[in-house]
């Protein structure tokens, strides 16, 4: 996505209201406490949605969430509110664990994610990786079942989806040529943490391409989406020159964080031709991908770092293969 064609849908294209009917559906947004995750909720709830679980790190304030929810559209005893730190593997296998509980589950938002500037690790990773990529993976993995099986009781059709950026764009992965990529962008004194938001997000867009390609869409529908320059909290702790022009640039351009929402809430609409696909202003658009995701590189990159993912996750999980095709 260049430039011109960013600006002309942050300045010319406004997503339209969702108006799919989500009766009976229950659906898991992560990260759904504040931001576009909650918008999304507020939207799931007007269209009917039976069930709505805001997966938190902070269950107060989920729970607070949970009462702006109801108040605002009337709709009571419709809200779950779960723990899940994302930062955490394990706190993403026991929400995991929980979720095989629930009688229905139709769709997953994967939502919550973090920018910041500053290095640590989380779960043995830098943070970024830990939380907008590999744990976001990993739980899609381990919520496979549970959607097969609902599906499979409904009658119904499964859908995962990954919030991910147009910023992906930004910059390529040479990374991906190491023995180790994740293990290699976790080391302190090379991350360029300026960039790290990004290469996050470019990181998700690969191996969600490479997980729907294990994956038939009449099996679990899986894609990704930009939700477009949105009013939230994501660059609250972005600092210096960096914060002056992200503010700047949200001031002249960015959507309102409900029409952000709108962008998590047609992802989810059962569209089997969008398995495996980027949306961009909420239409299936692989050609806003970026030239480096296209490329033969980037095919290998994608293999590269899939062939990584499984590994880390195979010390956490022994049977994650197994979830990708039943
Ligand atoms: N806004 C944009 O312009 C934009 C553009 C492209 C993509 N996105 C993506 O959209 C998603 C939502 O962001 P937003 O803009 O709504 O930002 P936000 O207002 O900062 O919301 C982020 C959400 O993620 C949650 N979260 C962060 N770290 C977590 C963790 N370790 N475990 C569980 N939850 C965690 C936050 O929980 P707390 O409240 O507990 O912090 C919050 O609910 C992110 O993936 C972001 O990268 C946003």
């Amino acid at each position: 996505m260049s430039v011109l064609s960013f600006l002309h849908s942050q300045l010319f294209v406004t997503p339209p209201v969702p108006t799919y009917d989500f009766g009976g559906q229950t659906i898991i947004i992560t990260g759904g406490n504040r931001g576009i995750g909650f918008e999304a909720a507020r939207h799931l709830l007007k269209l009917n949605a039976k069930r709505v679980i805001l997966a938190v790190r902070a269950v107060q304030r989920g729970q607070d969430a949970a009462e702006e929810l109801e108040k605002s559209t009337g709709r009571s005893g419709s809200i779950q509110v779960e723990e899940l730190d994302m930062a955490s593997h394990e706190s993403v296998k026991a929400f995991a664990t929980r979720m095989e509980k629930v009688d229905r589950l139709d769709a997953v938002l994967l939502n919550a994610g973090m920018y910041i500037h500053e290095f640590y690790l989380a779960d043995g990773y830098e943070s970024h990786l830990t939380v907008n990529v590999i744990n976001t993976v990993f739980l899609a993995f381990l919520l496979l079942p549970t959607l097969r099986s609902s599906a499979d009781k409904h009658r119904s059709q499964s859908r995962i989806s990954f919030v991910s950026s147009d910023r992906h764009v930004m910059f390529s992965l040479p990374e991906w040529k190491e023995e180790k990529p994740f293990e290699f962008l976790s080391d302190e004194k090379r991350a360029k943490m300026q960039e790290r938001y990004m290469i996050s997000k470019l990181m998700l867009i690969l191996l969600v391409r490479e997980m729907a390609a294990h994956v038939k869409d009449s099996d679990v529908i899986i894609n990704t989406f930009t939700p477009g320059y949105c009013e939230s909290g994501l660059i609250d702790d972005i600092k210096g020159v960096a914060r002056v022009v992200l503010d700047l640039a949200k001031k002249a351009t960015a959507r309102t964080t409900e029409v952000g929402g709108r962008t998590l809430v047609a992802a989810i609409v059962p569209w089997p031709e969008s398995h495996g696909k980027y949306l961009n202003d909420s239409l299936i658009d692989d050609s806003a991908l970026s030239p480096f995701v296209r490329s033969e590189e980037g095919s290998q990159a994608q293999q590269k770092i899939w062939k990584d993912l499984l590994e880390i996750l195979e010390q956490r999980e022994p049977a994650v293969r197994s979830l990708i095709s039943p």
